[in-house]
């Protein structure tokens, strides 16, 4: 069954819960969302530091811990620790204005 992230659209990036993958990272890039655990491939913690933020420019995600940097719109850490490494993409579609995952 599909669940609903968020019925609003109106974010550049917020962190979301889902029943079964968990905390998700949630990038709104010019009405493209693209979404990501919340787990760094680095050590396998949250990027954020509980405050559910981690965009920190324009298409860019930083992991608070240790500064892994990665590219918003593809999740791969292109500078940090775990550069080459991505971030674990989570199939999300827009549905009647609602973030959708199946
Ligand atoms: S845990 Fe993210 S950079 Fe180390």
């Amino acid at each position: 069954m599909a669940t609903v992230l968020t019925t609003d659209l109106a974010f550049d990036q917020i962190m979301v819960k889902h029943p079964q993958r968990g905390e998700l990272i949630l990038v709104n890039e010019d009405g493209e969302v693209h979404a990501y655990r919340n787990s760094c491939p680095h050590v396998g913690v949250g990027l954020d530091w509980g405050d559910g933020r981690c965009l920190v420019a324009p298409g860019e995600l930083l992991c608070a811990m240790h500064g892994a940097l990665f590219t918003a719109a593809t999740g791969l850490c292109v500078a940090g620790p775990c550069a080459g490494k991505s971030l674990t993409r989570v199939p999300v579609r827009i549905d009647e204005g609602r973030v959708v995952c199946d």
